[in-house]
């Protein structure tokens, strides 16, 4: 379709995103003044975030209904409207603000967008998930070459890229995942100490190995694993919260026990949220950063190894990563029909 195209649209909330979601079809206007349009070549996959926006459940995104929903998307420029001197028609341009990831084709401020190497997976993942793993490593967990750093959900998206992050700043880097496939990709990306948690127990392991040794920990399961970590931070130590995947299947855990303050206090310990959606300003400097470690090899981005082509497809890529079966950047093919794998 050239004047029209295809997104997802939130139709309703609901408990799945497949049951909150339709595929409709929307006419793409020419840009305006200051703006671009893009025909999206790849889309990148939060089926967490997905799932919680599905639920109306995101705290800081206030969604009206009907919206179009997904993050960040990767294509070539097709139009360009009057007063914009930083793209051209053909540039690779990715867009990583709220609404803007599952669509074929998208026009908006061109500020919202930037330019890219390639309208591949890769350059879409270090524009989004790459950004969101350096700005947690390193602006909230504030970590220092040759720490000691622990991440969950290592093998996942973002994981993945935290644990090669650390490793190019010679951290230790304790890597924290479910499965010997995972456990195996890990210790290819230099992890120094894998803990496969459906082989051994993160608490047992962090208790005995890592005792107030965990400089950095970045946690997006909660739960035992956030405990533990808490628990076993160094002196000085930030815990990194940036999810709560555990959580996801029902109301957060209630759990009862000393205040944390006793955890941290005499440690000169913190615990920090991360957000990347509330970071734009540290974007640009972080994706030059970025784009210049995977130009000079020394970065590489996986992508879990189930291809989803075509925009229908993307219910099937949320449930896929959800399973926790996923390994690498979850990413939809949206230059092609919709095809089962
Ligand atoms: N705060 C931010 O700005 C920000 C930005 C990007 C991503 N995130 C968060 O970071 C996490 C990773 O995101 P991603 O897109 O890269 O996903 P992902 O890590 O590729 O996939 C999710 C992984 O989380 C683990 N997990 C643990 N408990 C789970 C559960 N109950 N349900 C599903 N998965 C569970 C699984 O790995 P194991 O079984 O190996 O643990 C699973 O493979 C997500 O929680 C996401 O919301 C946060």
């Amino acid at each position: 379709m050239n004047n029209g195209y295809r997104a997802l649209q939130l139709s309703r909330f609901a408990a799945t995103f497949r049951d909150a979601t339709e595929l409709v079809e929307l006419p793409l206007r020419p840009p305006g003044p200051g703006e671009i349009s893009v025909r999206n070549a790849w889309c990148g996959v939060n089926g967490i975030f997905d799932t919680q926006i599905a639920r109306n459940a995101v705290d800081y995104v206030r969604v009206r209904l009907p919206s179009l929903t997904g993050v960040e998307a990767a294509g070539v420029v097709t139009a360009v409207g009057p007063e914009v001197d930083d793209f051209r028609v053909g540039d690779a341009a990715v867009t990583v603000r709220f609404t803007g990831g599952y669509r074929e084709a998208n026009t908006g401020p061109a500020a919202q967008f930037a330019r890219i190497g390639a309208a591949s997976p890769e350059w879409l993942t270090l524009a989004s998930t790459g950004v969101s793993a350096l700005l947690a490593l390193e602006h909230v967990g504030a970590v220092a070459n040759g720490q000691t750093v622990a991440v969950s959900a290592a093998a996942g998206g973002l994981g993945h890229l935290i644990v090669q992050l650390a490793k190019l700043r010679a951290c230790t880097v304790v890597a924290i995942c479910g499965g010997p496939k995972k456990a195996a990709f890990l210790r290819r990306l230099g992890a120094d100490r894998v803990i496969d948690y459906q082989a051994e127990s993160v608490r047992e392991v962090l208790d005995r190995e890592f005792v107030d040794a965990i400089d950095v920990a970045i946690d997006t399961v909660s739960g035992p694993t956030f405990d533990a970590m808490l628990d076993n931070l160094a002196v000085g130590g930030r815990l990194v919260a940036g999810g709560a995947a555990q959580d996801l299947a029902g109301r957060p855990e209630v759990v009862t026990g000393p205040r944390i303050v006793h955890k941290l206090y005499y440690k000169g310990a913190s615990v920090r949220g991360f957000m990347n959606g509330l970071l734009p300003a540290l974007w640009p400097d972080a994706r030059r950063r970025l784009f210049g470690l995977y130009e000079a090899g020394q970065i590489a981005v996986t992508f879990d190894e189930v291809p989803f082509c075509g925009i229908g497809r993307i219910p099937d890529a949320v449930e896929h990563l959800l399973s926790g079966q996923s390994m690498g950047k979850v990413v939809v093919d949206l230059r092609t029909i919709d095809a089962s794998p």
